[in-house]
């Protein structure tokens, strides 16, 4: 092959089509984008309390208005239908529906009624996320996610929404992320609720996938024929020098304690062996109950995968990896990898998004692959990819609108990664783009946009911007230039 048509094959767009009952759709969560969070019954959650602490948000922000979905949701839904979007991925706001976690407030209750009716009118799946981060604030003062009596609450709790909600919605995820509500929430405080001890933070997360496993058991129980299943965060960690071991053994540490800890535990029914070794003397005595990995291992139907990005890790050598990390861990800054503080990232050059996150679409073709292989295929659970998306600094024309080149070709890129790993044979049965607007970015505040469509907080004006555009006609044909 001559130079030229070398390069013309591997520039040359490829213009690629997805099954037609490939689900387009988009992902928000409630305490991002709802406000009125003092309305109808409501009452405060951990990110309410923790937004209002002075320190803990950008610029002080909270969600207290957030994009007034709660109050602009019809207009919202018509807006994904004019994106001609089949599901949208929404979270229940536990403290709506169950102010102090136990008691149920019709009220709130009937928000969510309403917004499912809605999308049902305009032809759009409701796809249901349980928990995405907001426990209550009553709960969190009986221990919170340390406590493990509110996992059995959870559980109720999904009772609760099934009672309301489970005519009409087929599609329950329970947790979003639970990596982030028990690290980011217990062990390094930079998010709710703020604590920052790994012993709490593995409390957490134990307790988090157990609430999951007793909520999925309830919810087969009343109705066979639901989707469930839950969400997980990956990112692709590979050694910054693949012939060093210690770099090698920082990968394979964050590998374990980010991805296959909470892969493991769901689909092997256990927490990895090299896991726990790195964990050592971080677990409490008696947190693992003799059958909770059975519970937490309940079968599922679908996993939803959330991924944005990849790192390359440097460490040290493995027989000083315990001493590095114990000794991170009592020196350093609280760090949300429990177990191997001492690890560390390397830029590797790549272009990367305003939350400083490496584009890798890469990594998600190979991760989607790897579930496959490794967890999902063999349990015939189906991968839904449940968040992809990006943040950069978008600069609006005098009319509102945004040509987000960058977003766009973010998500194109992704799309393809998604479908050259479907073609490999990887189950993918639909892709929700973070996010629908522009919204409350946790600790970032409204600092970071990774809305395709624009909010102008001033005057709450939703605008699509040119990724939206461009996401309606994927959506409406199946086809990614
Ligand atoms: C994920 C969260 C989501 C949003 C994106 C950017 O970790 O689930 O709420 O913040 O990141």
């Amino acid at each position: 092959m001559s130079s030229d048509l070398a390069t013309q094959a591997i520039s040359a767009p490829r213009t690629l089509e997805f099954p037609a009952d490939f689900l387009f759709g988009s992902a928000t969560a409630a305490y991002q984008v709802e406000g009125a969070a003092a309305e109808g019954g409501r009452a405060p959650s951990v990110w309410d309390t923790f937004a209002h602490t002075p320190g803990k948000v950008h610029a002080g922000d909270t969600g207290d208005v957030a994009c007034d979905h709660f109050h602009r949701f019809r207009e919202d839904v018509a807006l994904m239908k004019r994106l001609n979007l089949k599901v949208y991925r929404f979270s229940v706001s536990w403290s709506r529906v169950m102010p102090d976690g136990v008691t149920v407030n019709p009220e709130g209750l009937q928000f969510y009624s309403d917004l499912v009716d809605e999308l049902l009118a305009a032809g759009i799946l409701p796809w249901l996320t349980q928990y995405h981060w907001d426990l209550p604030q009553a709960l969190e003062d009986a221990g919170g996610w340390a406590n493990r009596r509110t996992a059995e609450l959870f559980a109720d709790y999904a009772v609760v929404l099934h009672e309301a909600l489970g005519d009409r919605v087929r599609h329950w995820t329970t947790l979003n992320e639970p990596w982030c509500a028990a690290f980011l929430g217990y062990a390094n405080g930079h998010h709710a609720p703020g604590r920052t001890s790994p012993e709490d933070a593995l409390a957490a997360a134990h307790h988090l996938l157990l609430g999951h496993g007793l909520a999925v058991a309830q919810l087969r129980r009343r109705d066979p024929e639901l989707e469930l299943g839950l969400t997980l965060n990956f990112t692709d960690y590979r050694p910054a020098d693949p012939a060093s071991p210690g770099d090698v053994d920082a990968a394979r540490r964050l590998d374990g304690s980010f991805n296959r800890f909470f892969a493991g535990a769901i689909f092997d029914g256990a927490y990895p062996e090299d896991v726990l070794e790195d964990q050592a003397g971080l677990w409490r005595e008696g947190l693992v109950q003799p059958g909770d990995l059975k519970i937490i291992s309940t079968p599922i139907d679908v996993l939803g995968v959330n991924f944005y990005t990849g790192e390359l890790l440097t460490g040290v050598e493995p027989e000083r990896a315990a001493q590095a990390a114990a000794a991170a861990r009592a020196q350093g800054a609280p760090n949300p990898n429990v177990g191997s503080e001492h690890v560390t990232s390397v830029p590797r050059g790549l272009p990367a998004t305003s939350m400083g996150w490496e584009v890798f679409p890469q990594g998600l073709h190979d991760l989607l692959l790897r579930l496959h292989r490794e967890y999902t295929g063999g349990a015939g659970v189906a991968l839904y990819v449940t968040e992809n998306g990006a943040a950069y600094p978008d600069a609006p024309d005098p009319a509102g609108f945004v040509q987000d080149d960058e977003r766009l070709s973010y998500i194109r890129e992704h799309l393809h990664a998604v479908h050259r790993a479907k073609e490999a044979g990887a189950d993918v049965r639909g892709y929700f783009v973070w996010s629908l607007l522009d919204n409350f970015e946790w600790a970032f505040g409204y600092d970071r946009r990774f809305g395709i469509v624009r909010v102008d907080y001033d005057t709450l004006a939703r605008t699509p911007k040119a990724s939206a555009h461009w996401y309606a006609q994927v959506a409406a044909t199946g086809v990614v230039d």
